[in-house]
């Protein structure tokens, strides 16, 4: 007789790629994210973006005066900083000398407040050649942004126009493709060789596993499906779960939940992103339960990531149990509301 699981026991996982935003809302958002993870990587796109250490060190002093209000002291804000065409090597060296833990590659208008992004990445040579001295990861939003390309066609062609040269100028450069979403992006960092040195990785969304790009579309249009880098075909879905249940370590999570409020995803001009912190582990564990590897989960949530960033494994441990729970409507988000992932629905597993 088949067995069921109906709990896992793992070492505390971290999410290493979120967006808490800032002011009113952060606390909200925060919140969730603590309640499940250790530490996460915070993106940098802010209005204005954090662009200098010095920006970095006040976002953190914000963070974590809401975590105090909120009485949390368990979690660690993991702080990156926003690349542009002129962050100079010695901002990299400051950087690295003060705990920031990654830059982050935008292409200039490819994403959410992206605009002061790169607009060519030849303009940031010495800034790359310092991160690659200095060990400092680079996490990069793989999409070109011309809008010649199909949508559906920019990661893909990032790689070869932009990651490829990019590895092949600088061979010991850290480098994390974040939420990819494509069989050509995750095969790319399978096979890519890094002569046995742990450079190359890619995070994954938990709806790049769950969904494909027909959730877009499901009897209408649902904007609370639509993120950047788009859903792709069920092809590129299965690639994705393929890789990221195998237990290679260059896959983790990195949940991208990037909160915005309802009117501005319910808008003729909606914006990008899911929020998937309210219950992210719950439906990661149901992407691995769907291919029956489960017990690949740990290794994706909660090694692979700190192993890539040179940081201690966690140590307390978090249960998870095969219990249905119920995903509001809407959430509050400061003086407005957010939709969740799976709003109005369930997800089958919650946090013990
Ligand atoms: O969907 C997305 N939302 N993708 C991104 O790359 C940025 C994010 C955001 O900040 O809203
Ligand atoms: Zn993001």
């Amino acid at each position: 007789m088949p067995t069921t699981t109906t709990q896992i026991q793992l070492l505390q996982p971290d999410d290493w790629h979120l967006h808490i935003r800032d002011g009113e809302v952060m606390k909200d958002v925060l919140a969730d994210t603590a309640r499940q993870f250790a530490r996460a990587i915070i993106m940098p796109n802010l209005k204005p973006p954090v662009t200098t250490v010095s920006l970095a060190s006040a976002y953190r002093a914000r963070i974590e005066a809401n975590l105090k209000s909120l009485g949390i002291s368990d979690f660690t804000p993991l702080m990156t900083l926003y690349l542009t065409d002129n962050t100079s090597a010695d901002e990299v060296r400051k950087a690295k000398a003060e705990g920031i833990a990654a830059f982050k590659l935008y292409p200039a208008g490819a994403t959410t407040n992206s605009d002061a992004g790169v607009s060519d990445i030849k303009r940031c040579h010495s800034a790359l050649e310092a991160m690659q001295a200095v060990g400092m990861p680079l996490l990069v939003h793989g999409e070109v942004t011309s809008s010649e390309i199909d949508i559906f066609d920019r990661e893909a062609v990032f790689i070869d126009q932009v990651l490829e040269p990019l590895r092949q100028n600088f061979p010991e450069l850290k480098i994390v493709f974040e939420h990819i979403t494509t069989k050509q992006a995750a095969h790319y960092v399978r096979d890519a060789q890094t002569g046995g040195k742990n450079i190359l990785a890619a995070t994954i969304t938990p709806q790049h596993l769950l969904m494909n790009r027909n959730a877009i579309f499901a009897g209408g249009i649902r904007p609370h499906n639509y993120c950047l880098p788009v859903l792709k075909r069920e092809e590129h879905r299965l690639a994705l779960i393929d890789v990221a249940t195998s237990g290679n370590s260059r896959f983790f999570l990195g949940t991208d939940s990037a909160p915005h409020a309802k009117g501005a995803k319910e808008a003729a001009c909606g914006c990008a992103g899911c929020y998937s912190a309210f219950n992210a582990l719950g439906l990661y564990a149901e992407a691995f339960e769907s291919v029956g590897k489960l017990d690949k989960l740990e290794g994706f949530a909660s090694l692979f990531g700190p192993d890539f960033y040179s940081l201690p494994r966690n140590t307390k441990t978090v249960t998870l149990v095969k219990q249905a729970q119920n995903i509001p409507a809407e959430l509050p988000l400061g003086d407005a509301t957010i939709v969740p992932l799976r709003a109005g629905e369930t997800i089958a597993w919650t946090l013990a």
